[in-house]
């Protein structure tokens, strides 16, 4: 890739003081702005309530190891405005300073990129200001692109209600719903792998595979964001997007070029529109289960929180390919471990066989294959024995990004490959709509696990 070609961009954080900005995306733009991944022409604007002082920002960002003259050079691409995000007058003077900094940069046109990390509830009201701002569309000073962190709705409707709230002002091509696990290296790398071993294309479907496990844990707990997470619980967190968009990428019927992004979309598209839909209560009983880690109430001051900290719902793609094979998903927070890992079981013809391979998406990334072989001896004893891929042994001298760089590399480059289109997330909420719905009536079913557990069955 070469830098040089993105053009004058500034990239205005909506929510810099948030808890995104300061773990995840400031770090990334520092690490690209080390390796000169940044065009020259590059400012961050950081947008909040508060007043926030540059120096005291810095110093909660975890960069004592890093060079403090690379540190200065990057503390000048970023200044902070004071913003109220529900008054138009602030979007005004916005839209003000963009136009000045186009005098700045001595440029015709901006590449403005729009990066929403605010909550949902106030999203709608943001994206009406920007269009009554005229900061929304593309014009001869600017190209606007609209950056959208999730959760992208609470629900069905809600979801439907922000598509449609964004339409109004945005075009569907203007707009990155981002999903992190889907810039991850160790995803992307599935339909690279899928592709390129063609020992695995013919087994890849019904006739071979038992079943598909996709499971995200985390040794943390919800890290002091009570309120967020009282509003939100493991199943929209992670299954709505992170776990069912890595489903897609396991099962989806490989487009003839991976590197065209209509394919790609309308294939991610065609596994989540097809998933088959729960008919009942009681159906949605049998293929869910949810959990809350023991000190949750207490964290966030709810004796009756019934919100769930662990969920896990199977499901099934309903055409020919996949029919019959359970997919569950399961995440939990304040478990025993770190481990997000996808395992496809092959179909055993015998009760003592296992054959199964893993994508380990993170940590120890990589992808192990289990056979099963006869242990040597005098009899027919067998026994489980592995083949494995390790990122660390094979690619020593190279470390690889994390998601939020490839995010901004990919919105510099207006590549939406890696992000969620409005289809897709009306896909996913739709067929977790009746376990929303199933748990919000339900009272029962809620187990309370001992921090630090492993998997719950
Ligand atoms: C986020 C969730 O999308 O993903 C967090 O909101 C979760 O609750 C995080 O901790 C996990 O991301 P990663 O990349 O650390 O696995």
């Amino acid at each position: 890739m070469n830098p040089t070609k993105i053009e004058s961009t500034i990239l205005v954080i909506f929510g810099i003081s948030g808890d995104l900005s300061r773990k995840k995306l400031i770090p990334a733009l520092f690490n690209l702005f080390k390796q000169n991944y940044l065009p020259n022409e590059f400012k961050i604007i950081g947008l909040s309530r508060q007043n926030i002082n540059l120096d005291e920002f810095f110093n909660k960002l975890n960069f004592e190891n890093e060079d403090p003259l690379m540190i200065n050079n990057f503390k000048k691409k970023l200044s902070f405005v004071n913003f109220d995000p529900q008054t138009i007058e602030d979007y005004k003077t916005l839209k003000t300073m963009l136009v000045d900094q186009l005098n700045d940069f001595n440029c015709d046109r901006l590449n403005l990129l729009l990066y929403l990390s605010i909550p949902p509830n106030i999203y709608s009201n943001v994206v009406r200001n920007l269009g009554q701002a005229e900061l929304n569309e593309n014009n001869e000073q600017f190209d606007v692109k609209l950056l959208v962190e999730k959760p992208f709705g609470y629900d069905l409707k809600s979801a439907e209600k922000l598509i449609n709230d964004t339409k109004e002002y945005f075009t569907e091509d203007q707009v990155f719903r981002i999903d992190h696990y889907l810039a991850k290296d160790t995803a992307q790398n599935i339909l690279t792998f899928r592709r390129y071993n063609p020992l695995f294309q013919t087994a890849w479907n019904n006739q071979h595979i038992k079943d598909i496990k996709i499971i995200a844990l985390e040794q943390i707990g919800i890290e002091g964001r009570a309120k967020f997470y009282e509003s939100i619980g493991a199943l929209r967190d992670l299954i709505q997007s992170h776990l069912l968009q890595l489903m897609a990428l396991i099962t989806l019927t490989l487009p003839k070029d991976l590197a065209n992004k209509e394919s790609i979309h309308l294939a991610r598209h065609d596994i989540l529109s097809n998933l088959k839909p729960f008919i009942n209560t009681d159906e949605v009983a049998r293929n869910v289960l949810r959990g809350q880690y023991e000190t949750y109430r207490q964290e966030v001051d709810n004796v009756d929180s019934m919100v769930e900290t662990y969920a896990s719902v199977t499901v099934e793609i309903e055409n020919s390919i996949w029919k019959g094979v359970p997919i569950t998903l399961t995440t939990g927070k304040g478990m025993d471990e770190k481990r997000t890992e996808i395992i496809i079981n092959f179909t055993a013809n015998h009760e003592q066989a296992l054959n199964k391979l893993t994508f380990r998406i993170q940590p120890n990334e990589g992808i192990g294959v289990y056979l099963t072989v006869k242990k040597p001896g005098l009899d027919r004893t067998t026994e489980t024995v592995s083949m494995d891929f390790s990122y660390k042994n094979s690619f020593k001298e190279l470390s690889y990004n994390t998601s939020y760089e490839k995010v901004i590399i990919d919105v510099l480059n207006k590549d939406n490959t890696l992000f969620a289109t409005a289809d897709e997330i009306i896909d996913t909420w739709t067929i977790l709509q009746p376990v929303i719905d199933y748990w919000s009536t339900n009272q029962n079913d809620l187990i309370i696990y001992p921090n630090g557990s492993g998997e719950l069955n």
